[in-house]
């Protein structure tokens, strides 16, 4: 592997990922860099694969083949918990909200907090009101708005029930958060909220990866783009070097990738 001597810190990289499904092929030997404190857009054609990219990188499927690195140490993550404890965020394409449970309750969903004390320590009672005060206050920071924190989400459009799977993830992501197709249901004012919550997790250190089909969302926060096509990493750029067209050229093929500047940082 060589790589220039400006390479910045990877949070999270990825090498040859193959996966197929029967005779799909989703994964064709696909490269993955996301360096630290970066937002990076994910962008390609229905089917190129970029949720299967996704699930390769956080444990949700296994990738056939190809290896996958933290911190630029070899991870095996066999579901996406193991992703989270290492702190890497993930909200799916399929959204995984528990509709018959409350918005708080979601927030804290496999991360319950317990009362002080005895009542907690041996009896395991939660501290409901606790977690509704925090989860209040985390909407409220993020500038979502919604009725009520008990309000159940089977009850939430679609578009608030991307706001708490969003906030949720930005809520507990140490490292990074990952978002498939975040603002798809959402209306204009929905997707400023949830851009302005990317910015704001890029501003605290944290790395993003945002996939997207929305080329004016993607030039207007990504600092690098990954296009993706037919299974793989066709090459990242930068949407001060590369045109909204170029890039959409490159995606459906019209454009080779060495047709525009790269972005990438390291070659294998
Ligand atoms: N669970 C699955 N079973 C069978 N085929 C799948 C499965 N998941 C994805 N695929 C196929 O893999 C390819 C890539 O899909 P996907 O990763 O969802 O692409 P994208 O997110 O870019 O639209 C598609 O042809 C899709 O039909
Ligand atoms: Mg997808």
């Amino acid at each position: 592997m060589s790589s220039a001597p400006s390479t910045p810190h990877l949070v999270l990289q990825a090498t040859g990922l193959n996966k197929r499904y029967g005779h799909v092929v989703a994964l064709d030997g696909a490269d993955f860099e996301l360096a630290q404190g970066e937002i990076l857009a994910v962008v390609g054609d229905n089917g190129a694969g970029k949720s299967s990219l996704i699930k390769a990188l956080t444990g949700a499927v296994s990738p056939d083949s190809g290896e996958v690195f933290i911190d630029g140490h070899t991870v095996r993550f066999r579901s996406p918990l193991d992703a989270r404890l290492a702190g890497i965020e993930t909200v799916y394409q399929e959204l995984a909200v528990a509709t018959e449970l409350d918005i708080a309750q979601n927030l804290f969903l496999g991360r319950e907090q317990r009362k002080q004390g005895i009542l907690g320590n041996l009896f395991g009672q939660l501290d409901k009101a606790g977690m509704r005060r925090q989860a209040a206050e985390h909407m409220k920071n993020l500038g979502i708005r919604v009725q009520s924190i008990r309000q159940k989400v089977e009850t939430l459009s679609g578009g608030q029930r991307q706001a708490v799977a969003v906030a949720r993830a930005a809520a507990w992501g140490k490292k990074v958060i990952i978002l498939d197709e975040p603002t798809a249901a959402l209306g204009v004012r929905e997707t400023k909220q949830v851009l302005d919550l990317i910015l704001k997790v890029r501003d605290q250190g944290l790395s993003v990866v945002l996939i997207s089909h929305s080329m004016p969302n993607v030039f207007e926060i990504a600092d690098r783009i990954h296009i993706h096509r037919l299974g793989r990493r066709a090459t990242i750029v930068t949407p001060k070097t590369t045109s909204m067209s170029d890039v959409v050229a490159v995606m459906t093929g019209a454009l080779k990738p060495d047709d525009v500047k790269s972005a990438v940082f390291t070659t294998h």
